[in-house]
């Protein structure tokens, strides 16, 4: 969720402006990638690295993301039966009342069709190293990447298909290092406050033109061989 500081900047607001107008586009994308029929969604709120921003931003980050999940993840999931939330990441370096709310979020509902999860303190490195480090606490000598990914923030999801960028950014910053090996990735030039569902229907598009072969050969190319 990349582009609500130059959102803001824009239009002359302070950053924490376009983090709110950031916040107030999430819900209809939620509400449209279900309509595709996608059943996982993992938004990047905040990461491992975002902590070195000035605290007064960090602070309205943190604020505006408690006041969410206290008064529209909560209501949502109270109201619609297909809906539940996982926050991955690093909860211990929250606050005590946010990490609170976030476990009473996803405590109201688990294993519902639709989840979305909410990377929050999270960073691709850490919980490689999280996984690890859980694995050997529980005993295992050795891991596989079967085990690992059992030890994963995401171990409910499945792998990504794909991962969009908005901002216009090429790089991963960290994101779902582990999950995304064999994902289709969309970078849009479009900023976050502004993706919604034209930006959406495009992204789409792209990603069903787009011929997935995970390393191996395409149907018809493989038969040509013969
Ligand atoms: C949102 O966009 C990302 C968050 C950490 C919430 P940015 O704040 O990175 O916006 P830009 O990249 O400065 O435009
Ligand atoms: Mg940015």
């Amino acid at each position: 969720m990349d582009g609500n500081g130059r959102w803001a900047k824009r239009r002359g607001l302070p950053r924490t402006e376009g983090h709110k107008a950031g916040a107030k586009a999430v819900a209809e994308v939620i509400k449209m990638f279900r309509e595709y029929g996608v059943h996982h969604i993992t938004l990047y709120a905040f990461s491992t690295e975002n902590w070195k921003r000035p605290p007064e931003e960090v602070d309205a980050l943190m604020s505006l993301i408690y006041r969410y999940v206290d008064k529209v993840v909560i209501p949502e999931i109270k109201k619609n039966d297909q809906l539940c939330v996982r926050f991955i990441g690093d909860k211990s370096r929250l606050s005590d009342k946010l990490r609170k709310k976030c476990i009473e979020a996803e405590e109201l509902a688990v294993g519902r069709p639709f989840v979305c999860n909410v990377a929050l303190n999270y960073g691709g490195r850490d919980e490689i190293v999280h996984a690890v480090n859980s694995a050997l606490a529980d005993g295992h000598t050795e891991v596989s990447e079967e085990i690992l990914s059992k030890y994963m923030y995401t171990s409910h999801s499945p792998d990504p298909d794909l991962v969009i960028r908005t901002g216009g950014d090429f790089r991963i910053s960290n994101f779902l290092l582990w999950q995304s090996a064999y994902s289709e990735f969309i970078i849009t030039d479009t900023m976050w406050p502004d993706f919604g569902r034209a930006a959406i229907e495009k992204c789409m598009a792209e990603f069903y033109s787009r011929r997935r072969r995970f390393g191996g050969l395409d149907p018809e190319d493989a038969e040509s061989e013969e």
